[in-house]
């Protein structure tokens, strides 16, 4: 069997060496394609694999046509929004992701933009503490209980909505449960977002919801950029010149953004929620063992297009 990693935003040397050690073991044959630029590239990768290991890289009706002999496609990671289920299921390709593998390490990168945005991007003014804020989380999945777990350690009040995650479950984790999305908004100092990009979700994070936040209000975005209705936040932070948005996923107005609200604007370079040695590690060999699994037992776990 031949395993590809194709991960257009590599992974640590570590965890590359920890997904050799698990084909190995099974005899499976691994290749990488790593930093690469092109489309074509991708396609001519994945002509002969039987599986591959894939981070934010788009899997589409195209690659998976190209890729004749692929049986099983892992997204290292939690969201799949980067690949077409439909087309995977159409193709009979088993698409999977490692839910939770990199959870901690993107909530403490929320901290890390927190920290850095409230002490005014360590411009040398005076800033604020996040002791004590209120910190709203909206979707209580795997970072989202993770980010709870870090903000009390900070001492902050925590709150979470979830539409999929019942209030009851919420409260079990001592994190108060909001209403609402409007009520989370609204009574919050900070929201962080840790929902998925689906039908549902995109643009929902819009110029009602976010204009409900208290004066000095945060904004922090460690999941898709599709979430936002760009234009709808863009014409807020006009009008709301207290609110800052901190995100580690660059919109696609991002010079729009950094041109007009410079102190109150914030995108990492890369998307780095995932990118730690020990993420890498997690989500990595995960994704191998699921492969092995799959291949060698028909595990389906994890499938997510079923
Ligand atoms: C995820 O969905 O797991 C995160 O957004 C991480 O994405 P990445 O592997 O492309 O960094």
């Amino acid at each position: 069997m031949k395993v590809l990693v194709a991960t257009e935003k590599p992974f640590s040397k570590v965890a590359v060496d920890g997904i050799k050690a698990v084909t190995d073991a099974a005899g499976y044959e691994l290749v990488l394609l790593e930093k690469y630029t092109e489309k074509s590239q991708l396609l001519d990768a994945v002509k002969d694999v039987d599986a591959m290991i894939i981070r934010s890289d788009k899997v589409d009706a195209e690659v998976l046509d190209a890729a004749k002999q692929l049986k099983i496609v892992v997204r290292a990671g939690a969201g799949y929004d980067n690949i077409d289920l439909a087309a995977a299921t159409a193709h009979n390709v088993v698409a999977m992701n490692t839910p939770g593998q990199n959870a901690n390490s993107v909530a403490e990168l929320v901290f890390g933009l927190l920290v850095f945005g409230v002490r005014n991007f360590f411009n040398g003014t005076s800033g604020t503490e996040l002791k004590g804020k209120k910190l709203g989380i909206l979707a209580f999945g795997n970072v989202g209980r993770n980010v709870a777990r870090v903000a009390k350690g900070f001492d902050m009040e925590v709150a979470a909505y979830d539409a999929y995650c019942p209030a009851e479950a919420i409260e079990a984790a001592g994190v108060t449960a909001a209403g609402s999305q409007e009520e989370l908004f609204e009574t919050c100092d900070i929201v962080s977002l840790h929902i998925p990009a689906t039908p549902e979700t995109k643009q929902s994070i819009n110029y009602d919801l976010v204009g409900k936040m208290k004066k000095g209000g945060i904004l922090v975005n460690t999941a898709r950029k599709e979430v936002i209705d760009e234009a709808g936040l863009i014409k807020l932070m006009e009008e709301r010149t207290d609110l800052k948005y901190l995100t580690d996923i660059k919109p696609d107005a991002d010079a729009e953004f950094a041109e007009k609200f410079a102190g109150r604007y914030f995108a990492t370079p890369k998307k780095m929620g995932a990118q730690t040695a020990e993420a890498n590690v997690n989500a990595g060999i995960a994704a191998a063992n699921q492969i092995v699994d799959f291949l060698e037992k028909g595990i389906t776990k994890f499938q997510v297009n079923k």
